[in-house]
């Protein structure tokens, strides 16, 4: 299903009320958060409902998509600190139920398990996801296996040159990233995924509308049950 809809703050707002929805029903709810500049309306809009009592995270657990290797959490740039910047920090979920992937490289060879701990602690119930220019979801770039469970990454070019912008300079960018693979996110129950703004559109497109490929990650969003694509309508333009 895809919803369109004109701004991130009228998005982030209907987008929150599915986690408003799914939190009173379920408090232990598990949560699958991204990071990316997409998703920072919606945060705003969870801390602001966390505030008012509308939805509580305290008995929650949360996975996120994907880190960067060979930066720690205490990096600017980490997806930990914006995790705990733009959401945790400012909401009542218990920080040790919060996970990342490991940025340490050394934790390779068991990034598997990382499926294996979502799996125990029931599925991701929601997995919120961006999307980038070439169609990845997390660092799964274009040619990633669809059975990919987490595992490191290397990033394209491209998307080196488009997270640039939150580094001195492209070669501050780390060049490779643990990521949850294809599986692991189509093993979520539920997925959001918001794409906003013109650059987004094409993408948009061919995912939703072109052919099931790995060349293209998102397009394999097809396959899966129950996906709700958040559309401004700058991204919407092309359908
Ligand atoms: P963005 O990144 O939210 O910064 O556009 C999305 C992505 O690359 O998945």
């Amino acid at each position: 299903m895809s919803i369109v809809i004109n701004t991130p703050e009228r998005i982030a707002q209907l987008a929150a009320q599915e986690y408003v929805a799914l939190l009173n029903k379920k408090p232990q709810a598990v949560l699958g958060f991204a990071t990316g500049s997409t998703p920072l309306a919606l945060y705003a809009e969870l801390v602001l409902l966390n505030r008012k009592g509308e939805l509580s995270f305290c008995e929650a657990t949360s996975y996120n998509l994907d880190e960067y290797i060979g930066i720690d959490g205490i990096h600017e740039q980490s997806y930990r600190f914006f995790m705990d910047r733009s959401l945790f920090n400012e909401i009542d979920i218990r920080m040790e139920k919060t996970f990342l992937p490991s940025s340490s490289i050394a934790d390779e060879a068991h990034l598997a398990e990382f499926d294996c701990e979502i799996e125990k602690a029931g599925g991701i119930d929601i997995q919120l996801l961006g999307i980038g220019r070439n169609g990845h979801i997390g660092f799964n770039e274009p040619g990633t296996p669809f059975a990919s469970s987490t595992h490191v990454a290397k990033l394209t070019e491209s998307t080196v040159q488009a997270n640039s912008r939150f580094f001195l300079s492209a070669d501050d960018v780390p060049r490779f990233a643990a990521t949850m693979g294809i599986k692991t996110v189509m093993h979520a129950h539920a997925i959001i995924l918001i794409a906003l703004g013109a650059e987004k559109a094409s993408i948009v497109k061919t995912a939703l509308h072109g052919p099931v490929t790995e060349a293209v990650p998102a397009s394999v969003l097809q396959l899966h049950p129950f996906v709700t694509w958040y559309l401004d309508y700058e991204a919407a333009a092309l359908l």
